[in-house]
């Protein structure tokens, strides 16, 4: 089975991927919100880009029944001690929130460990209501009680730390993280309209895999998931149906240098 690769396909049949073989997989699924995938953007334009075009607006029961399709491949695929871990949000439509609870009902035979808030400081502004500031990751777990969890790896500073209560200055980051959406100015950022920070990745990867695991994202955009596995030396193989997206990978693939992201704690 080949690592390191993103194959430019639809994550609905995994095939060239070995029961049991992935060590955890993270994900932000599209959000059937219409979203203008495949163009390019410029100056607030959207220029057209040659090449398949994901159209983020599929009648809801047949973008339900593609992620069926997707994550029952991811559960094939999963190692009995894997983890998966959603990154999903809010739909606002019609003048009301769908929230993404049902996410859940696809994995009923697995653990779910975690609903993160991922909260960030700015996004999309309104005056009509309070403006969304947080987005979920789901974790679920396919054993109870085996799977990885690293806490050591992704501790952080403990501001109220006591020497004579707390025996680390470090603690759990709880499941609130504060944690910056990619603006313009950061080295990071592409032409991908729903790309996700590294950091947010950095953690799930700390927390839940070893070096040299094997880390899958279903939906690979922009190549984040890819690029921080190789910055932590893990393995990734990616799924990603625009081929533009693939070349931004790739681009983005070259420039980091795989363990620049490992320190001391990593093992
Ligand atoms: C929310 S974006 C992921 C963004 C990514 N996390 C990043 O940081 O760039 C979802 C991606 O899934 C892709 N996609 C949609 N349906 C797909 C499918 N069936 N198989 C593989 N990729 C798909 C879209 O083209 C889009 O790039």
């Amino acid at each position: 089975m080949k690592t390191n690769i993103i194959y430019n396909e639809s994550s609905e049949t995994m095939h060239q991927i070995n029961n049991e073989s992935i060590d955890m997989i993270v994900t932000s699924p599209p959000y059937n919100i219409n979203i203008s995938y495949g163009n390019k953007v410029s100056k607030g334009k959207i220029i057209q880009s040659k090449g398949v075009k994901y159209k983020d607006n599929l009648q809801e029961d047949n973008y339900r029944l593609m992620l069926e399709k997707v994550f029952s491949e991811c559960k094939r695929v999963l190692k009995k001690d894997g983890s998966i871990f959603i990154n999903i949000k809010n739909r606002y439509n019609d003048g009301t929130i769908l929230s993404p609870f049902w996410i859940q009902d696809y994995f009923k035979d697995m653990f779910l460990k975690n609903i993160i808030i991922w909260n960030f400081d700015w996004g999309g502004s309104t005056n009509k209501r309070f403006a969304p500031r947080y987005e979920y990751v789901f974790w679920f777990t396919k054993d109870k009680e085996k799977y990885k969890f690293n806490l050591d790896s992704i501790k952080i500073p403990a501001l109220n730390y006591r020497p004579d209560r707390y025996k680390s200055q470090l603690k759990n980051p709880s499941d609130v993280w504060k944690i910056s959406m990619v603006s313009g100015n950061f080295e990071e950022r592409t032409e991908h309209p729903a790309q996700y920070p590294e950091r947010l990745i950095e953690r799930i990867i700390g927390c839940s895999t070893f070096k040299n695991d094997i880390v899958l994202d279903p939906f690979m955009g922009s190549g984040t998931t890819a690029a921080v596995a190789k910055k932590m030396s893990r393995n990734y193989i990616g799924y990603e149906i625009v081929p533009e997206y693939i070349k931004i990978s790739e681009d983005r693939l070259k420039k980091c240098k795989k363990g620049e992201l490992l320190d001391e704690r990593d093992c």
